[in-house]
């Protein structure tokens, strides 16, 4: 097996090459003056089992790209692409919200499976189900074990908030994880401006330290309004824990300023600002089930 560290790869194809006690290559990379990707693989050979480290983190477009230059350019000579897909793009747009809405992941599955890759290994998608839209094989590794195991000591008689009823599976599995209970609001967002708002009452949080829980942080707006409920519901403190912090624009100041003393994400992005938990040896367990 050998492991290409992509340019999105996070350093985790890097680390992968090492658990697994596999070549990990850098990949060169450049952009021309116009914005077009130019990717350049050196050593791979003919029969050679690659796995590929790739996130598909902003610029999500120009990501995507790379894996599928990778991918189509060396599945002539490898046996068998595998992708590892920390921050998997698109995967909240799974069906249409309105009227006329593409459904992106579906076109974004197609392209990686087309493009020669024949599992994917992803963390915490948004919704487990978008695998299936997967023709090869597809594994995820839940934020539920990484988060709780990092977590626990740095909270008290903790409880779980989900800022919506989509993500309660999700909080379950964490509450399960630090053995704890959850609880949830309720979120409407507008489909056209995108403007949240919150609603749904958290019962008596207090002496409870609240850890809201979330796929993904973009603008910040779901996990500050949650913050601000938990704290409005006697909370003693807050916590954000999310698997994927994008972090948009000023959203790490909303969610300080709603009241939240840390912020949690995975090393799905290059974002260092948080307490960041590397998940790299829990891919590496699911690399190894697929061999
Ligand atoms: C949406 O359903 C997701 O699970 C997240 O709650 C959402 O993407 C977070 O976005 P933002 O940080 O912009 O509120």
């Amino acid at each position: 097996m050998i492991v290409l560290e992509g340019p999105a790869g996070c350093g985790i194809g890097k680390e992968l090459g090492r658990l697994m006690g596999a070549k990990a290559f850098d990949v060169d990379f450049k952009s021309f003056p116009d914005g077009e990707s130019r990717v350049r693989v050196i050593g791979v050979k003919k029969g050679d089992d690659v796995v590929i480290a790739q996130s598909l983190y902003q610029p999500q477009d120009k990501h995507i790209m790379e894996l599928l230059f990778m991918a189509d350019g060396l599945r002539r000579v490898a046996s068998k692409i595998t992708a590892v897909i920390p921050y998997l793009a698109y995967a909240r747009q799974n069906k249409a919200f309105v009227e006329g809405d593409m459904v992106s992941i579906e076109t974004v599955m197609k392209m990686l499976f087309d493009a020669g890759i024949s599992s994917i290994i992803t963390v915490e998608p948004h919704k487990y189900d978008v695998m299936e839209m997967f023709k090869g094989e597809g594994r995820i590794v839940g934020m539920a074990n990484p988060m709780a195991k990092r977590l626990y000591g740095e909270i008290r008689d903790p409880v779980v908030v989900a800022p919506d009823a989509g993500g309660l599976e999700r909080a379950s599995k964490i509450a399960e994880a630090l053995g704890c209970g959850y609880v949830h609001l309720s979120k409407e967002r507008d489909r056209e401006t995108g403007e949240i708002s919150m609603s749904g009452e958290l019962g008596n949080l207090s002496g409870k330290d609240a850890v809201v829980v979330d796929d993904m942080i973009s603008t910040g707006g779901t996990a500050a309004a949650a913050v601000d409920a938990a704290i409005s519901a006697g909370a003693r403190k807050a916590v954000v824990a999310a698997a994927h912090l994008l972090m948009v624009g000023p959203a790490e100041e909303r969610i300080r300023k709603a009241g939240a003393v840390e912020i949690y994400g995975t090393n799905s992005v290059p974002f260092s600002n948080a307490r960041i938990v590397d998940v790299s040896e829990y891919i590496a367990k699911e690399l190894e089930g697929l061999r």
